[in-house]
């Protein structure tokens, strides 16, 4: 994770994104912190990034790349605005021993980048580009399916899909996705892929419910999305709710502010 030090709405580089509406600082690093401790009551390690002054969108985590393992892809952003941050990252992975690809083409890591059982789900149409898809195959030696994003308001791929279980412990690999998010032929791999996944609602969809965080028991996610947390409470997960208010106001939650390293 990195800490908001420097959060703030000052550009608008998606739907939800207005540097009229102000962000409240105090509020959203308590928000952050209260996510932290969430993951470190849970039994999880959180390691920190410095934030970088004059890069805002920074404390978005998942962003700066995709580990798998001992490998990392890095990432290079579509827009000038958090160019920098690609470098930052990747300098952090570095220092972790990661063996660290350095990106050709435009991808926003973990955002579009999502690691399920042997597989990457990648997400392209807003940010990420498909060639981007193709090199972090390479990076992380890794199958990837291409998924095409339609709604400017789902930007990301982790907005749009939600990893309940990587299928990497005994039980299946298990999805929650919002079918709106994806053009008609992407909407079709998903249901061939993962036929009993859960299907998110607009409404849910709507307050970022999918930008989750799970760990195949409890599944960290923004508050607002009660519909989802009561289907996640039937299908026997534990649902946990946090607020991210402040970071809603720039097209993040939960998921955005949390590099996962799946080791
Ligand atoms: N304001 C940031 C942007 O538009 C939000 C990034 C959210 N991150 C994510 N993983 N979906 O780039």
């Amino acid at each position: 994770m990195c800490a908001p030090e420097h959060f703030q709405v000052t550009y608008a580089i998606n739907p939800w994104m207005d540097p009229a509406n102000r962000v409240d600082a105090d509020r959203a690093r308590v928000q952050w912190e209260i996510l932290r401790n969430t993951y470190l009551s849970l039994g999880h390690r959180v390691d920190l990034v410095d934030p970088v002054a004059g890069q805002p969108d920074m404390v978005f985590a998942a962003n700066g790349g995709l580990v798998v393992g001992d490998r990392a892809y890095g990432a290079k952003f579509r827009h000038a605005e958090r160019a920098a941050e690609g470098g930052a990252y990747a300098a952090w992975l570095t220092g972790r021993g990661l063996q660290v690809t350095e990106p050709e083409h435009t991808n926003e890591g973990e955002g579009d980048f999502l690691a399920l059982g042997s597989m990457i789900l990648a997400g392209t149409g807003f940010r990420t580009s498909l060639q981007a898809h193709i090199e972090a195959a390479d990076a992380v030696d890794r199958p990837v399916v291409s998924l095409e994003l339609v709604d400017p308001r789902f930007y990301h791929l982790d907005v749009a899909i939600a990893v309940l279980d990587d299928g990497n412990g005994d039980a299946p690999a298990d999805i929650a996705y919002y079918p709106g998010a994806f053009s008609r032929h992407s909407q079709r791999t998903l249901r061939e892929l993962f036929p009993d996944a859960i299907l998110c609602s607009p409404a849910d969809a709507a307050v970022l419910g999918l930008n989750a965080v799970s760990d195949g028991h409890h599944v960290v996610l923004p508050a607002e999305a009660t519909g989802l947390a009561a289907s996640l409470r039937q299908r026997g997960y534990t649902p946990v709710p946090v607020d991210l208010g402040e970071f809603l106001k720039s097209g993040g939650s939960v998921k955005c502010c949390t590099m996962e390293l799946h080791r």
